[in-house]
Parts: structure tokens; C-alpha cells; sequence
């Protein structure tokens, strides 16, 4: 038995390409005291590993050359000599992209699934794992979303993009998306219960565009993007607006070069509050999370869009499309058990 992983071969120049990354062979890990052995089934492809790409540490140590490539997945638990973790039980956690892992209690993120059965297994790594959690904290938690509100989300065809502008739309909010091409703004529109979408890549005034489709002003900016894209959105901004830092996917190919911002004397203007967070700082709010989103998803009120890889040798190249801006939904491996 081989324990297939995917090593980092390269630190990508910009957008990561497929031959960053490499498929090595290597030895199955045993467990020791307090750990456990686990199978991954279920890669969760995250913009957050971008950062960690690019050998500088940020809040997490970056990935050496040769290493594996650290990832969140849904697995099976083989051997455990861990309290409450028993072979077969299926958990979620921070592991590597390989087909065994070891894990333990410091593994971040580490929970003990019991899946729905009526829901697919692979939704526990998106719509009902990450991406739905950090799009309900952001926008509960920091957006302190109300009804009535108006609310931009970018990335908004994205993993955690769909997820909310879906749940900023059930709580009654008017919402507006931005996308990279006309086929997301279709999704974004029909699919995702947004009122309308703007594609950032044809519209020759990002800024002027969003005055007019939210004249009334934005009062939550879920920020997916930062960049020119931020830049715009605060010339859209309602007074006393709220903007949700998630994420700034646009500078993670470019970190070494950020896209300096021209309007943050908008922040005084409109008196806006802009607040970032990391999802793991908000592990008590989860449970509520969690239940909101799997009684939407299990009533067919949320809609969970997934783009899903078959094999783990396929990871790389998968990376490389979701951080191109080519895909929609939730970006997974599935890890072929072929052996
Ligand atoms: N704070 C937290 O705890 C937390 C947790 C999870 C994720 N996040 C953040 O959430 C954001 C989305 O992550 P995700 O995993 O859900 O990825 P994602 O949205 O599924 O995939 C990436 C999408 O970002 C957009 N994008 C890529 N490059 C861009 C650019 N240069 N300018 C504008 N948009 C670009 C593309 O959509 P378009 O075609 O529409 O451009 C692409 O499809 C990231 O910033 C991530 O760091 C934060």
C-alpha cells in the first residue's frame, strides 16, 4: 500500500498552473497515541491555500517545496487511538491532499460529521461545511444582516459567493452580485436568488455600475475579492454600510504586488465599518450555522452548486481552474479509492 500525495513541485507565478504541483508516492502513515489514521475522500479546494503557496508564512506556515499541500477534507476514519473517534466514522478536518492522512485533536477544524442521509456527503465540505459556514458568520456575525437590507456580494457564482447571496436573499435582503463572466451573471440571477449581477470583466465603470443598480446604496459588502473590486463598491456604499472582509482573492495570485485602494476616504464620509474575519474565530457560532443551513438545503431552499474533480492526480490542475476563475460553486476532489 502507497500513500499517493500531492507535493508542491513549484511556487506558481501568478495563477498556480498544473505542473506546480506533483503526484508523489509515498508511505502510509501509522497512528500514534492520540491519533488516528484517516482516508480522505473529499478535498475542499479553498483560495486560502493560495497563500500558503508562495513560501512567505502568513497565519499558517507556508507550504516547503516538496511538501504536501495542506488542504481541508472530508474522511474516513481506518485506525484511531483517539478518544471519540472510532474506524469508520466520517470527520472533517485540516489535513493534506493525499489519500491517507494522519489526524488528531489539534487538527484544525477537526469535527465528527453525522451526515443527513438524505444530502450528499461531499455538501459537508462546501454549501454545509466552509463555504456555507463562513457566508452565514460573515453575514450574521459581521454584515449584522437585517431585512429590507441591500446587500453585494463578489465571487458571488463562487463557494461561498453562492451561499450568500442565496441566504442573504431567504432573509429577505435585496441582493446584487458581481461575477467574471455573463454566464455566471445567468446563475447568480435565476439560480442563486440574487435581483441582479453585474460581470466586473465588460463593465467599463465598475463604480458607476453598482450606483445604479443599488441607488439607494449597498448597506452589506460581502468582500470576497478586495482590489478594484472593493474600490468600487465603496463609491456604492449607503451611510452607516457594513463591509464583510472575507476574502481578497484578486491579490493572491499578485501578493507581492496588492492593488492599492483609491477611495477609503469613503469610510469617513459614509461612516462605514469595515471589519474582517477568519471563520475559525467564530467556532461558537457554527452550530447555528450549521442548522440553518442544512434545514434550507434539506427543505430545497438553498441551492448548493458544486464543480467536483474525480481523482486525486486531478487536484492540481483543478487548483489552477478555480483560482483562473473559470469554475462555479464549490471546487472538490473526490480521492479515488482505487487502491
Ligand atoms: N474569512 C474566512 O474565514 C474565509 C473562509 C473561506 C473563504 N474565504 C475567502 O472567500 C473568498 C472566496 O473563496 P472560495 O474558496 O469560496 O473561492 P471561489 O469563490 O469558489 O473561487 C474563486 C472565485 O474568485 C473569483 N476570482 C478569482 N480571481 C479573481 C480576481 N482577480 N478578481 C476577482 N475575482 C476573482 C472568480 O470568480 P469570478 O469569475 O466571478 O471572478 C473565482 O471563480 C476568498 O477570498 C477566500 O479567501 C474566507
Amino acid at each position: 500500500m502507497v500513500n499517493r500525495q500531492v507535493v508542491l513541485a513549484a511556487h506558481p507565478r501568478g495563477v498556480p498552473t498544473a505542473s506546480d504541483f506533483r503526484l508523489v508516492e509515498a508511505a502510509v502513515p501509522t497512528a500514534g497515541p492520540g491519533q488516528m489514521v484517516v482516508r480522505n475522500l473529499y478535498l475542499s479546494l479553498e483560495a486560502a491555500i493560495r497563500s500558503w503557496l508562495d513560501g512567505t508564512a502568513n497565519y499558517f506556515e507556508p507550504i516547503a517545496l516538496g511538501g504536501a499541500i495542506r488542504g481541508p477534507s472530508i474522511a474516513r476514519v481506518e485506525t484511531s487511538q483517539l478518544p471519540g473517534f472510532k474506524p469508520g466514522d466520517l470527520i472533517f478536518g485540516l489535513h493534506q491532499w493525499e489519500d491517507y492522512s494522519v489526524s488528531d485533536a489539534n487538527t484544525v477544524l477537526l469535527r465528527k460529521l453525522t451526515p443527513n442521509p438524505v444530502l450528499p456527503l461531499s455538501l459537508y465540505a462546501g454549501a454545509l461545511g466552509g463555504s456555507g459556514q463562513t457566508a452565514y458568520v460573515g453575514l450574521h456575525s459581521i454584515g449584522g444582516i437585517q431585512s429590507g437590507n441591500t446587500v453585494l456580494v463578489s465571487a458571488a457564482a463562487g463557494a461561498t459567493g453562492s451561499m450568500a447571496c442565496q441566504i442573504a436573499a431567504l432573509e429577505g435582503c435585496r441582493v446584487v452580485g458581481i461575477v467574471g463572466t455573463d454566464e455566471k451573471s445567468e446563475v447568480v440571477r435565476d439560480e442563486l436568488g440574487a435581483d441582479a449581477a453585474i460581470n466586473y470583466r465588460t463593465e467599463p465603470d465598475l463604480a458607476a455600475a453598482l450606483t445604479r443598480t443599488c441607488p439607494e446604496g449597498v448597506n452589506v459588502y460581502f468582500d470576497n475579492v478586495g482590489g478594484t473590486t472593493l474600490d468600487a463598491a465603496l463609491m456604492a456604499m449607503a451611510q452607516g454600510g457594513r463591509i464583510v472582509g472575507c476574502g481578497m482573492i484578486s491579490d493572491y495570485n499578485n501578493a507581492a504586488k496588492p492593488t492599492p485602494l483609491y477611495n477609503l476616504w469613503q469610510v469617513v464620509e459614509r461612516q462605514l465599518t469595515l471589519q474582517g474575519f477568519l471563520l475559525y474565530s467564530y467556532l461558537d457560532a457554527l452550530p447555528a450555522a450549521s442548522a440553518a443551513l442544512e434545514s434550507w438545503l434539506a427543505a430545497g431552499r438553498l441551492k448548493a452548486l458544486e464543480n467536483i474533480t474525480e481523482g486525486l492526480s486531478g487536484a492540481g490542475g483543478a487548483y489552477s481552474a478555480m483560482m483562473a476563475g473559470t469554475t462555479m460553486g464549490k471546487n472538490l476532489v473526490s480521492v479515488d479509492e482505487a487502491q
